[in-house]
């Protein structure tokens, strides 16, 4: 038997209802703030990646579905969604128009990562990006807008915020960092070429000992400029002020180089050692840096299957009908019957002829609030026999 790939999964019934009512959920909130729908294409050149989430970071080194098509391209999967928006931006020149573009998007996106509980190699994100605004005003929007998804679907989570710092406080940091890094030598082998490639990234090791000598390392939030002090700590004021509670935490780095200034994940408690439900930041030279003009831009994604885990969906109340037939001579009559009805109707039909407990029972299977039956008798009478199954009530209802 062929099997699906590994980390790669069918969606069936009824997590694919979850996927829709999420989809919709979000969609309503999305638009509210002004976002609007954008696709992007799966495949994309792998440069783009390369140069935008980084051709050090763990996803553009280790884990993208890259290979040559038949046209000798270098081509890949899409590991996540930020790049291919940031690329459709530049290239319908979006960036020249000026003014604030918003735009949200979902769908599946790829990494060829160990599979896990919450990890697989064919995920989807529900995602958003938002380019145009420099006020710092944005990232806490964007952030109380992540928080009214999240809310919606009563997740219990924890906001993780940082804060990257800019072109004039981050080079100098870098230089600092890297000093100290190498008084280290015991440093993981990761961790020795992040020094290298980008050396804030040793704050997301996950190994023990590294955490251990990073102890003493310089810190970010110590060698701010002054802009960045200050906006970070007004960022901070605006949560307070919105209620919006979080928690500030100097090793979130995020695994894309593509974020400058805020950072920020959800993480839950009710999840296993995947806890990131969601993640985003703001990417200021991104736009730019695949060939646009300088546009200030943020964004999150929420993992799809993550959020799903964590999701109940409401009971689905009884709708439409079900038609069934008590004999061959009525068949024809429900088969026309039911098609009239699906003009205003869902309706589902019992194709075989069956006694009436077993219509019934079909209808209850469908969750239908309408079972409408043919016999000899409702033939003779041109009639239609319903029964209500919310209400328990029966009623007639001619045809022609
Ligand atoms: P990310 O943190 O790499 O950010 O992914 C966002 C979310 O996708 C994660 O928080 C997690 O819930 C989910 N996710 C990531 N990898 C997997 C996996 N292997 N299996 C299941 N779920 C996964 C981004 O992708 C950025 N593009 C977010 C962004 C948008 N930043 C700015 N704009």
């Amino acid at each position: 038997m062929i099997k699906a790939l590994r980390g790669m999964k069918d969606t069936l019934e009824p997590q694919n209802q979850k996927y829709l009512y999420f989809i919709e959920k979000c969609t309503q909130i999305v638009n509210r703030y002004g976002f609007e729908f954008i696709s992007t294409p799966i495949l994309e050149d792998t440069a783009l990646f390369k140069r935008s989430v980084g051709e050090s970071s763990d996803i553009v080194s280790k884990e993208m579905y890259q290979f040559i098509d038949k046209g000798d391209n270098d081509i890949c999967l899409r590991p996540e969604g930020t790049a291919g928006v940031v690329r459709s931006f530049v290239e319908n020149k979006l960036d020249r128009v000026g003014g604030i573009h918003k735009f949200y998007y979902h769908g599946p996106m790829f990494r060829y990562e160990r599979p896990q509980k919450g990890r697989f190699r064919q995920f989807h994100q529900f995602g958003v990006e938002s380019f145009g605004v420099s006020s710092y005003l944005e990232d806490v929007l964007i952030i109380k807008m992540a928080k009214d998804i999240l809310d919606t679907f009563g997740i219990n989570y924890t906001i993780l915020i940082n804060y990257l710092g800019c072109d004039v406080c981050m080079p100098p940091f870098k230089e600092k960092l890297v000093t100290f890094l190498d008084t280290q030598e015991d440093l993981c082998e990761d961790c020795q070429k992040r020094k290298r490639t980008n050396p804030i990234r040793v704050f997301d090791c996950k190994n023990s000992n590294c955490q251990e000598l990073l102890k003493p390392a310089p810190r970010l939030n110590q060698n701010f400029c002054e802009n960045c002090k200050s906006d970070f700590s007004e960022i901070l004021k605006l949560l307070d002020k919105a209620d919006i509670s979080y928690q500030v935490d100097s090793n979130l780095v995020r695994g894309l180089d593509y974020y400058s200034k805020t950072a920020f994940e959800f993480v839950s408690s009710d999840l296993g050692a995947q806890n990131a439900v969601a993640g985003g930041g703001r990417y200021d030279k991104l736009v730019e840096y695949l060939g646009g003009r300088k546009t200030p831009s943020i964004g999150f994604a929420i993992g799809i299957e993550r959020i799903l885990e964590m999701i109940e969906l409401p009971k689905k109340k009884r709708d439409g009908y079900y038609f069934g037939a008590l004999c061959d001579e009525a068949v024809d009559a429900v088969f026309k019957e039911a098609n009239k009805k699906r003009v205003a109707s869902s309706v589902t039909m019992g194709y075989s002829v069956k006694n009436l407990k077993a219509h019934l029972k079909a209808a209850d299977r469908q969750n239908a609030r309408y079972c409408a039956i043919i016999g000899e008798d409702e033939l003779l009478n041109k009639e239609i026999w319903i029964k209500d199954l919310s209400e328990k009530s029966e009623m007639k209802e001619s045809f022609e």
